[in-house]
C-alpha cells in the first residue's frame, strides 16, 4: 500500500490523485478542492473551527481550503513524497503535514480535532482492518463535539466486475484500485468506534459519511 502510493507520487502524482487533472498546473489542480471542501463543510457543520485534520491529503488541494476556515490544520499521508510535494508547492502557515504509517494517527493527540476529513483515500485501502483502524483513530482524535466527514465507495459491484478489476489493472494502477465496501459495513465500523452516523451524502461511488461521537 505505502510502496504503491510512494511510487505513484514519484512517477506521476497529479495523475495518481485525479487522472482527469493530470495535465493541470498545481494552482488549477488545487483550486478544484474549493468546491468539495465548501460542500463537505456545509454537510458537516462543525461546532467549532479550531483544528481540522485531513487523512491522505496528496499534494494538498483540500488542505489549502481547510486552512482558510480553521485556525490550524494537520494532514497525514502515507507517501513521504506526497508530503514533500505538498510542502514544495507551498502550504499556508497554519498547516502542518506528517508522514503516517498508513493505518494510524499516532502523531496526533486524543480529543483534539473539530473536523476529520478524508476524500479518495479509504476507498483505495485494500485491507479492511486498516480502514476499521482509521475509523477508530478518527473517533480517538475527535473532540466531544467534533465531526468527521469520510468518503467511501459503497457501490455493490457485480462479481464479474470485481474479478475484472482484480485482474486487469497494471502495476502502475494497483494502488489506485478502488475497494468498494458496503454502506452497512461502514456504519458498523463507526458504531464499533463509538461514532454515530449523523447524515450521509453523495452517490455510492462517492458516499460521504458524516460521523459524530455517540
Ligand atoms: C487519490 S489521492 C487523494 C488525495 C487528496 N485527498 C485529494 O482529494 O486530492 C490518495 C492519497 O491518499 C494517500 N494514502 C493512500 N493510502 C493511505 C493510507 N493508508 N494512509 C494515509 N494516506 C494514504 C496517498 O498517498 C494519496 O496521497
Amino acid at each position: 500500500m505505502a510502496d504503491g502510493w510512494e511510487r505513484l507520487a514519484r512517477e506521476d502524482p497529479l495523475w495518481a490523485i485525479d487522472p482527469s487533472l493530470a495535465d493541470a498546473d498545481v494552482a488549477a489542480f488545487r483550486a478544484t478542492g474549493a468546491a468539495l471542501v465548501a460542500q463537505v463543510l456545509e454537510w458537516a457543520a462543525p461546532a467549532r473551527w479550531d483544528r481540522a485534520l485531513e487523512i491522505g491529503f496528496g499534494i494538498g488541494r483540500n488542505l489549502v481550503h481547510l486552512a482558510e476556515q480553521f485556525a490550524r490544520v494537520d494532514g497525514v499521508d502515507v507517501s513521504p513524497t506526497m508530503v514533500e510535494l505538498a510542502r514544495e508547492h507551498g502550504l499556508p502557515a497554519n498547516v502542518e503535514v506528517h508522514v503516517t504509517d498508513g493505518r494510524s494517527l499516532a502523531a496526533l493527540p486524543d480529543a483534539s480535532f473539530d473536523l476529520v476529513f478524508s476524500n479518495l483515500v479509504l476507498q483505495h485501502v485494500g485491507d479492511e482492518d486498516v480502514v476499521a483502524a482509521y475509523v477508530r483513530e478518527t473517533a480517538r482524535v475527535l473532540t466531544d463535539d467534533g465531526v468527521a466527514a469520510l468518503q467511501f465507495d459503497t457501490r455493490r459491484l457485480p462479481f464479474a466486475a470485481r474479478v475484472a478489476r482484480a485482474l486487469l489493472p497494471g502495476a502502475k494502477r494497483r494502488a489506485m484500485r478502488r475497494y468498494p465496501r458496503a454502506a452497512e459495513w461502514v456504519r458498523a465500523q463507526a458504531a464499533t468506534a463509538g461514532l454515530t452516523v449523523s447524515v450521509e451524502h453523495g452517490d455510492a461511488a462517492n458516499h460521504w459519511f458524516v460521523l459524530r461521537p455517540a
